[in-house]
Protein backbone atom coordinates (compact mmCIF):
# COMPACT_ATOMS: atom_id res chain seq x y z
CA UNK A 1 0.00 0.00 0.00
CA UNK A 2 1.37 3.54 -1.09
CA UNK A 3 2.08 6.10 1.86
CA UNK A 4 -0.52 8.62 1.91
CA UNK A 5 1.39 11.44 4.61
CA UNK A 6 4.42 12.31 5.15
CA UNK A 7 6.11 14.67 7.37
CA UNK A 8 9.26 16.43 6.26
CA UNK A 9 11.46 18.51 8.68
CA UNK A 10 13.74 20.62 6.80
CA UNK A 11 11.77 21.03 3.65
CA UNK A 12 13.06 24.54 2.94
CA UNK A 13 16.74 23.50 3.07
CA UNK A 14 18.74 22.85 0.23
CA UNK A 15 18.27 19.31 0.43
CA UNK A 16 15.02 19.76 1.89
CA UNK A 17 13.78 21.88 -1.48
CA UNK A 18 14.85 19.01 -4.51
CA UNK A 19 13.59 16.50 -1.98
CA UNK A 20 9.86 17.76 -2.46
CA UNK A 21 10.10 18.36 -5.69
CA UNK A 22 11.32 15.63 -6.55
CA UNK A 23 8.53 13.71 -4.06
CA UNK A 24 5.90 15.68 -6.45
CA UNK A 25 6.70 14.16 -9.46
CA UNK A 26 7.55 10.38 -7.86
CA UNK A 27 5.12 10.55 -5.11
CA UNK A 28 2.00 13.20 -6.21
CA UNK A 29 -0.50 11.19 -4.03
CA UNK A 30 1.87 11.82 -0.87
CA UNK A 31 0.17 14.55 1.42
CA UNK A 32 3.28 16.55 2.63
CA UNK A 33 2.73 18.45 5.93
CA UNK A 34 6.66 20.64 6.15
CA UNK A 35 7.27 21.83 9.65
CA UNK A 36 8.37 25.30 9.33
CA UNK A 37 10.05 28.41 11.49
CA UNK A 38 9.37 31.54 11.16
CA UNK A 39 6.73 31.14 8.40
CA UNK A 40 6.65 34.12 5.61
CA UNK A 41 4.10 34.13 2.84
CA UNK A 42 7.07 33.75 0.68
CA UNK A 43 8.66 31.01 2.32
CA UNK A 44 5.07 29.13 1.80
CA UNK A 45 4.77 30.31 -1.46
CA UNK A 46 8.13 29.12 -2.69
CA UNK A 47 7.78 25.45 -1.13
CA UNK A 48 4.05 25.24 -2.16
CA UNK A 49 5.71 26.10 -6.03
CA UNK A 50 7.92 23.05 -5.50
CA UNK A 51 5.09 20.75 -4.50
CA UNK A 52 1.67 21.78 -4.35
CA UNK A 53 0.47 19.19 -1.77
CA UNK A 54 2.91 20.89 1.00
CA UNK A 55 0.77 21.82 3.84
CA UNK A 56 2.43 24.35 6.72
CA UNK A 57 3.15 22.77 10.31
CA UNK A 58 4.46 26.12 12.08
CA UNK A 59 6.83 25.13 14.14
CA UNK A 60 10.87 24.78 15.30
CA UNK A 61 12.97 21.87 16.34
CA UNK A 62 13.04 23.22 19.74
CA UNK A 63 8.94 22.19 19.81
CA UNK A 64 9.23 18.51 20.59
CA UNK A 65 5.32 18.06 21.26
CA UNK A 66 4.50 19.51 17.61
CA UNK A 67 6.88 17.68 16.00
CA UNK A 68 5.49 14.33 17.75
CA UNK A 69 2.32 15.15 17.29
CA UNK A 70 2.94 15.20 13.40
CA UNK A 71 4.86 12.23 13.48
CA UNK A 72 2.00 10.42 14.86
CA UNK A 73 -0.81 11.44 12.06
CA UNK A 74 1.60 10.72 9.14
CA UNK A 75 3.38 7.31 7.67
CA UNK A 76 6.47 8.63 6.51
CA UNK A 77 9.20 11.10 8.48
CA UNK A 78 11.91 11.91 6.42
CA UNK A 79 14.32 14.60 8.41
CA UNK A 80 16.44 16.61 6.73
CA UNK A 81 16.69 19.60 8.90
CA UNK A 82 19.88 19.05 11.20
CA UNK A 83 22.02 15.59 12.35
CA UNK A 84 22.90 16.64 15.78
CA UNK A 85 19.64 17.91 17.56
CA UNK A 86 18.78 14.86 19.66
CA UNK A 87 15.48 16.31 21.12
CA UNK A 88 14.18 16.52 17.51
CA UNK A 89 14.87 12.90 16.95
CA UNK A 90 13.29 11.89 20.13
CA UNK A 91 10.46 14.13 19.51
CA UNK A 92 9.79 11.82 15.96
CA UNK A 93 10.12 8.82 17.57
CA UNK A 94 7.95 9.33 20.25
CA UNK A 95 5.52 10.53 17.66
CA UNK A 96 6.20 7.14 15.52
CA UNK A 97 5.95 4.81 18.39
CA UNK A 98 2.06 6.54 18.97
CA UNK A 99 1.61 5.78 15.26
CA UNK A 100 2.76 1.95 15.41
CA UNK A 101 0.59 0.95 18.92
CA UNK A 102 -2.39 2.16 17.13
CA UNK A 103 -2.43 1.72 13.25
CA UNK A 104 -1.85 -1.79 12.98
CA UNK A 105 -2.39 -1.67 8.75
CA UNK A 106 1.58 0.07 7.87
CA UNK A 107 4.90 0.37 9.91
CA UNK A 108 5.78 3.54 9.86
CA UNK A 109 9.26 5.00 8.41
CA UNK A 110 11.76 7.22 9.66
CA UNK A 111 14.35 8.43 7.09
CA UNK A 112 16.93 10.83 8.45
CA UNK A 113 19.67 12.54 7.11
CA UNK A 114 23.13 11.97 9.20
CA UNK A 115 26.68 12.90 7.61
CA UNK A 116 30.07 11.28 7.29
CA UNK A 117 30.92 13.16 10.45
CA UNK A 118 30.21 9.56 11.89
CA UNK A 119 33.63 7.94 10.31
CA UNK A 120 35.29 11.17 10.87
CA UNK A 121 39.63 10.10 11.00
CA UNK A 122 40.62 12.74 13.37
CA UNK A 123 43.38 13.95 11.91
CA UNK A 124 42.95 17.45 12.65
CA UNK A 125 43.51 18.78 9.53
CA UNK A 126 46.99 17.62 8.61
CA UNK A 127 47.92 15.79 5.32
CA UNK A 128 48.32 11.62 6.18
CA UNK A 129 49.48 9.07 4.07
CA UNK A 130 46.62 6.79 3.95
CA UNK A 131 42.83 7.39 3.93
CA UNK A 132 40.55 4.70 4.59
CA UNK A 133 37.93 4.73 1.93
CA UNK A 134 34.34 3.43 3.91
CA UNK A 135 32.18 1.09 2.41
CA UNK A 136 28.70 0.44 3.67
CA UNK A 137 28.46 -3.01 2.75
CA UNK A 138 28.49 -4.62 6.38
CA UNK A 139 28.77 -1.57 7.78
CA UNK A 140 27.85 -0.75 12.07
CA UNK A 141 27.62 2.42 13.80
CA UNK A 142 29.86 0.69 16.46
CA UNK A 143 32.88 1.02 13.73
CA UNK A 144 32.98 4.44 14.02
CA UNK A 145 35.08 5.94 16.37
CA UNK A 146 32.94 6.27 19.27
CA UNK A 147 32.84 10.06 20.23
CA UNK A 148 32.16 11.28 16.65
CA UNK A 149 29.56 13.85 15.52
CA UNK A 150 26.06 12.81 14.49
CA UNK A 151 26.29 9.48 16.64
CA UNK A 152 24.41 10.47 19.36
CA UNK A 153 21.09 10.39 17.50
CA UNK A 154 21.72 7.94 15.36
CA UNK A 155 22.32 5.29 18.07
CA UNK A 156 18.51 6.16 18.96
CA UNK A 157 17.35 5.59 15.74
CA UNK A 158 19.45 2.52 15.17
CA UNK A 159 17.87 1.54 18.48
CA UNK A 160 14.46 1.89 17.00
CA UNK A 161 14.87 0.90 13.83
CA UNK A 162 16.05 -2.52 15.73
CA UNK A 163 13.51 -3.13 18.36
CA UNK A 164 10.63 -5.07 17.62
CA UNK A 165 8.32 -3.59 20.20
CA UNK A 166 8.94 -0.48 18.27
CA UNK A 167 7.49 -1.71 15.30
CA UNK A 168 9.54 1.33 13.18
CA UNK A 169 11.37 0.90 9.79
CA UNK A 170 14.59 3.61 10.34
CA UNK A 171 17.70 4.19 7.60
CA UNK A 172 20.24 6.92 8.22
CA UNK A 173 21.55 8.42 5.39
CA UNK A 174 24.84 9.37 5.65
CA UNK A 175 26.11 11.97 2.90
CA UNK A 176 29.53 13.08 2.18
CA UNK A 177 29.56 17.20 1.12
CA UNK A 178 26.80 17.98 -0.47
CA UNK A 179 27.13 20.63 -3.60
CA UNK A 180 24.92 22.30 -6.80
CA UNK A 181 21.91 24.61 -6.65
CA UNK A 182 19.38 24.99 -4.06
CA UNK A 183 15.74 25.41 -5.12
CA UNK A 184 16.20 29.10 -3.26
CA UNK A 185 18.82 31.20 -2.94
CA UNK A 186 20.77 29.16 -0.48
CA UNK A 187 23.77 26.26 -0.74
CA UNK A 188 23.47 24.17 2.00
CA UNK A 189 24.82 24.30 5.76
CA UNK A 190 28.56 24.65 5.03
CA UNK A 191 28.78 27.87 2.66
CA UNK A 192 26.92 30.44 5.61
CA UNK A 193 28.90 28.10 8.12
CA UNK A 194 32.40 28.51 6.84
CA UNK A 195 30.97 32.37 5.96
CA UNK A 196 30.22 33.47 9.58
CA UNK A 197 33.77 32.46 10.52
CA UNK A 198 35.60 34.10 8.13
CA UNK A 199 33.71 37.43 8.77
CA UNK A 200 34.58 36.73 12.25
CA UNK A 201 37.85 36.23 11.67
CA UNK A 202 38.77 38.99 8.87
CA UNK A 203 40.23 35.86 6.60
CA UNK A 204 38.64 32.73 5.36
CA UNK A 205 39.92 29.60 6.97
CA UNK A 206 40.26 26.17 7.89
CA UNK A 207 40.41 23.37 10.67
CA UNK A 208 44.38 22.58 10.71
CA UNK A 209 46.33 23.35 7.53
CA UNK A 210 44.07 20.68 6.04
CA UNK A 211 44.60 18.47 3.40
CA UNK A 212 41.35 17.01 4.26
CA UNK A 213 38.64 15.95 2.37
CA UNK A 214 35.06 14.31 2.37
CA UNK A 215 34.07 12.82 -1.02
CA UNK A 216 31.10 15.04 -2.43
CA UNK A 217 27.90 14.34 -4.21
CA UNK A 218 25.48 16.08 -5.60
CA UNK A 219 22.35 17.72 -4.33
CA UNK A 220 20.47 16.17 -6.64
CA UNK A 221 21.43 13.04 -5.93
CA UNK A 222 20.73 13.17 -2.36
CA UNK A 223 16.93 13.67 -3.06
CA UNK A 224 16.92 10.81 -5.47
CA UNK A 225 18.76 8.60 -2.68
CA UNK A 226 16.25 9.43 -0.35
CA UNK A 227 13.42 8.16 -2.92
CA UNK A 228 15.62 5.41 -3.33
CA UNK A 229 15.73 4.03 0.30
CA UNK A 230 12.05 4.92 0.50
CA UNK A 231 11.36 2.33 -2.01
CA UNK A 232 13.60 0.04 -0.80
CA UNK A 233 11.73 -0.10 2.68
CA UNK A 234 8.20 0.51 1.26
CA UNK A 235 8.51 -3.16 -0.85
CA UNK A 236 9.40 -5.04 2.30
CA UNK A 237 8.12 -4.06 5.80
CA UNK A 238 11.06 -6.05 7.72
CA UNK A 239 13.53 -4.03 6.11
CA UNK A 240 15.36 -1.24 8.10
CA UNK A 241 17.16 -0.51 11.30
CA UNK A 242 20.45 -2.40 11.06
CA UNK A 243 20.77 -2.85 7.25
CA UNK A 244 19.51 0.98 6.68
CA UNK A 245 22.58 2.71 6.79
CA UNK A 246 23.75 4.13 3.49
CA UNK A 247 26.31 6.06 2.23
CA UNK A 248 25.96 8.71 -0.14
CA UNK A 249 28.92 9.67 -2.17
CA UNK A 250 29.97 9.60 -5.30
CA UNK A 251 33.76 8.70 -6.58
CA UNK A 252 33.89 11.80 -8.84
CA UNK A 253 36.71 14.12 -7.80
CA UNK A 254 36.21 15.91 -4.33
CA UNK A 255 38.07 19.32 -3.10
CA UNK A 256 39.73 19.37 -0.09
CA UNK A 257 38.60 22.02 2.53
CA UNK A 258 41.44 24.56 2.11
CA UNK A 259 41.12 24.12 -1.37
CA UNK A 260 37.56 25.09 -1.48
CA UNK A 261 38.00 27.81 1.61
CA UNK A 262 40.83 29.67 -0.88
CA UNK A 263 37.86 30.16 -3.59
CA UNK A 264 35.47 31.72 -0.48
CA UNK A 265 38.60 33.68 0.48
CA UNK A 266 38.74 35.29 -2.50
CA UNK A 267 35.46 36.04 -3.22
CA UNK A 268 34.91 37.25 0.38
CA UNK A 269 37.72 39.47 -0.14
CA UNK A 270 36.34 40.99 -3.32
CA UNK A 271 33.12 42.11 -1.86
CA UNK A 272 35.41 43.63 0.85
CA UNK A 273 33.72 41.42 3.89
CA UNK A 274 37.67 40.05 5.13
CA UNK A 275 40.80 41.50 5.38
CA UNK A 276 42.82 39.33 3.01
CA UNK A 277 42.33 36.73 0.30
CA UNK A 278 42.56 33.15 -0.30
CA UNK A 279 42.35 30.76 3.17
CA UNK A 280 44.83 30.16 6.04
CA UNK A 281 44.25 27.66 9.16
CA UNK A 282 41.94 29.55 12.00
CA UNK A 283 43.44 30.56 15.26
CA UNK A 284 43.20 28.68 18.38
CA UNK A 285 40.76 31.92 19.05
CA UNK A 286 37.96 31.04 16.35
CA UNK A 287 38.47 26.88 15.90
CA UNK A 288 38.79 26.04 19.40
CA UNK A 289 35.61 27.03 20.95
CA UNK A 290 33.73 24.17 18.70
CA UNK A 291 36.15 22.19 20.63
CA UNK A 292 35.93 18.32 19.49
CA UNK A 293 32.65 19.08 16.74
CA UNK A 294 34.81 21.29 15.09
CA UNK A 295 37.68 19.61 15.07
CA UNK A 296 35.83 15.95 14.40
CA UNK A 297 33.63 17.51 11.39
CA UNK A 298 35.86 19.64 9.63
CA UNK A 299 39.25 18.73 10.43
CA UNK A 300 39.01 15.09 9.17
CA UNK A 301 38.45 13.11 5.94
CA UNK A 302 35.51 11.21 4.95
CA UNK A 303 35.72 8.92 2.42
CA UNK A 304 33.24 6.38 0.88
CA UNK A 305 31.45 4.38 -1.18
CA UNK A 306 27.72 4.01 -1.79
CA UNK A 307 27.94 0.30 -2.39
CA UNK A 308 24.45 -0.36 -0.85
CA UNK A 309 22.64 2.40 -3.24
CA UNK A 310 24.42 1.21 -6.47
CA UNK A 311 22.94 -2.17 -5.58
CA UNK A 312 19.68 -0.66 -5.25
CA UNK A 313 20.14 0.95 -8.49
CA UNK A 314 20.91 4.77 -7.57
CA UNK A 315 23.91 6.16 -9.25
CA UNK A 316 25.28 9.40 -9.08
CA UNK A 317 24.25 10.90 -12.08
CA UNK A 318 24.06 14.87 -11.04
CA UNK A 319 28.01 14.67 -9.72
CA UNK A 320 28.76 13.63 -12.91
CA UNK A 321 26.83 15.82 -15.51
CA UNK A 322 27.97 18.95 -12.58
CA UNK A 323 31.24 17.91 -10.85
CA UNK A 324 32.11 19.94 -7.87
CA UNK A 325 34.76 22.08 -8.88
CA UNK A 326 32.28 23.27 -11.84
CA UNK A 327 29.88 24.78 -9.66
CA UNK A 328 31.76 25.56 -6.56
CA UNK A 329 32.66 29.42 -7.32
CA UNK A 330 29.23 29.54 -8.08
CA UNK A 331 27.43 28.10 -4.94
CA UNK A 332 29.45 30.32 -3.03
CA UNK A 333 28.73 33.18 -4.73
CA UNK A 334 25.13 32.33 -3.75
CA UNK A 335 25.10 31.10 -0.11
CA UNK A 336 26.99 33.28 1.40
N1 LIG B 1 25.15 20.39 3.31
C1 LIG B 1 26.02 19.41 3.49
O1 LIG B 1 27.12 19.41 2.89
C2 LIG B 1 25.68 18.25 4.39
C3 LIG B 1 26.59 17.19 4.46
C4 LIG B 1 26.27 16.08 5.23
C5 LIG B 1 25.07 16.04 5.92
N2 LIG B 1 24.21 17.09 5.85
C6 LIG B 1 22.94 16.99 6.56
O2 LIG B 1 21.92 16.98 5.59
C7 LIG B 1 20.76 17.65 6.08
C8 LIG B 1 20.36 18.74 5.12
O3 LIG B 1 21.41 19.69 5.02
P1 LIG B 1 21.21 21.02 4.18
O4 LIG B 1 22.53 21.42 3.67
O5 LIG B 1 20.06 20.87 3.24
O6 LIG B 1 20.80 22.05 5.34
P2 LIG B 1 20.16 23.51 5.19
O7 LIG B 1 20.18 24.01 3.80
O8 LIG B 1 20.82 24.35 6.23
O9 LIG B 1 18.63 23.28 5.57
C9 LIG B 1 18.23 23.02 6.88
C10 LIG B 1 16.71 22.97 6.93
O10 LIG B 1 16.32 22.71 8.27
C11 LIG B 1 15.57 23.81 8.77
N3 LIG B 1 15.98 24.08 10.15
C12 LIG B 1 17.24 24.20 10.63
N4 LIG B 1 17.20 24.45 11.95
C13 LIG B 1 15.89 24.50 12.30
C14 LIG B 1 15.20 24.74 13.51
N5 LIG B 1 15.87 24.99 14.66
N6 LIG B 1 13.86 24.71 13.49
C15 LIG B 1 13.18 24.48 12.35
N7 LIG B 1 13.76 24.25 11.15
C16 LIG B 1 15.11 24.26 11.14
C17 LIG B 1 15.93 24.99 7.86
O11 LIG B 1 14.88 25.95 7.92
P3 LIG B 1 15.08 27.46 7.41
O12 LIG B 1 14.74 27.45 5.93
O13 LIG B 1 14.13 28.25 8.21
O14 LIG B 1 16.52 27.84 7.64
C18 LIG B 1 16.01 24.27 6.53
O15 LIG B 1 14.72 23.95 6.07
C19 LIG B 1 21.11 18.08 7.49
O16 LIG B 1 20.72 17.08 8.40
C20 LIG B 1 22.62 18.18 7.46
O17 LIG B 1 23.17 18.01 8.76
C21 LIG B 1 24.48 18.18 5.09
Amino acid sequence: MAPATALIIGATGFVGGHLCELLATKHPQLRLLCLMRDTTPQKANDLNKLNPSVEIVEGTLEDSAIISAAAEKVDVVIHVAHSDYAPSVQAVLAGLRKRASTDSHRTPIYQHMSGLGVIADNVRGEKVDFVKEWTDVGFRLDDCPKDNTHLASDRQILEAGTRSQDGIQTAILFPGLIYGHGKTPRSGAWVPFYSTFAKAAGHAGTWGPVEVSQYCIHVRDVAAAVLCVLGYLLEDATRGGSDGLFFVTSQEPTMSWRKINSVLGDILYARGLVRVPGTQPFPEGVADPLGHYGWSLLGSNGHTRADRLGGLGWNAEWSKKEPLRDVVNKMLEIGI
